[in-house]
């Protein structure tokens, strides 16, 4: 490891996009690429963390010394994330996670026949939510994606869901954020913030997790 800072301490990760299917051959995704996940669960690797990464589906290598659980749906992230929980010290939602999926997934292709086509879709499960509302819960630690009053939704969302800390990055400028190299993100926590400004993936994930390292270990000596 680069650093100890993170020894012994069991990180639990989500990063990528999730696939929600519509038949045996379609589904609904999003921009998400992993990188900004898989950055992270390499630098807490490095730091010597013990790290579960639960994967959407995406185009990378599984850091050395990651353990890597690939799902596609939100359902199948949502259950292995509640199954690892119970070993995690801390909780990193960095996937983005489709809200809604169909309503049917169609067993059979769907035909092309009539004009107009309407879809129906239901809420999926929140995980980061639920990690947040468990009894014994890790430190916990959210994304938040916006385009627009990013500290001002981010904080909403930190308290709402009674989070540890929420990393948020503004992603209506397209050279950061999703399915790039370089992110900038403003880190919330109840009595403060901090401004990670933007660079490569790889640096920014080693300053988010020195932040969490931080907090985790203020919180264990309360
Ligand atoms: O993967 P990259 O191309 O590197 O891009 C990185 C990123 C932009 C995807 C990443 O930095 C990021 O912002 N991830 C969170 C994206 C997102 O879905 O944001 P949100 O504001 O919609 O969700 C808020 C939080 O709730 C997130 O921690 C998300 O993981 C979690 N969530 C959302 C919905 C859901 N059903 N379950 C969840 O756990």
């Amino acid at each position: 490891p680069v650093s100890g800072k993170l020894a012994g301490v069991k990180v639990l990760l989500t990063a990528g996009p999730t696939r929600e299917a519509l038949d045996p051959v379609r589904y609904l995704t999003n921009q998400s690429s992993g990188k900004m996940g898989y950055a992270l669960a390499h630098a807490a690797a490095r730091m010597g963390a013990q790290v579960t990464l639960v994967s959407g589906p995406v185009a990378l290598s599984v850091p050395v010394g990651v353990n890597c659980i690939e799902v596609e749906s939100c359902q199948q992230m949502h259950e292995a994330v509640m199954t690892e929980v119970e070993n995690a010290d801390i909780f990193i939602g960095c996937a983005a996670v489709a809200d809604y999926r169909p309503e049917q997934n169609e067993p059979q292709k769907i035909k092309k026949s009539k004009d107009k086509l309407t879809l129906t879709f239901i809420k999926n499960p929140d995980i980061l939510a639920e990690v947040a509302a468990l009894p014994k819960r890790p430190f916990t630690v959210g994304f938040a994606a916006e385009t627009q009053d990013v500290a001002h939704y981010a904080r909403q969302k930190l308290e709402k869901k009674r989070l540890d800390m929420i990393a948020a990055n503004d992603v209506s400028a397209s050279d950061r954020g999703f399915n790039t190299n370089l992110n900038a993100l403003t880190v919330l926590w109840q009595n403060g913030e901090a401004e990670l400004p933007c660079t490569d993936k790889s640096t920014l994930a080693q300053a988010l997790l020195d932040l969490i390292a931080q907090h985790y270990k203020n919180n264990q000596n309360h």
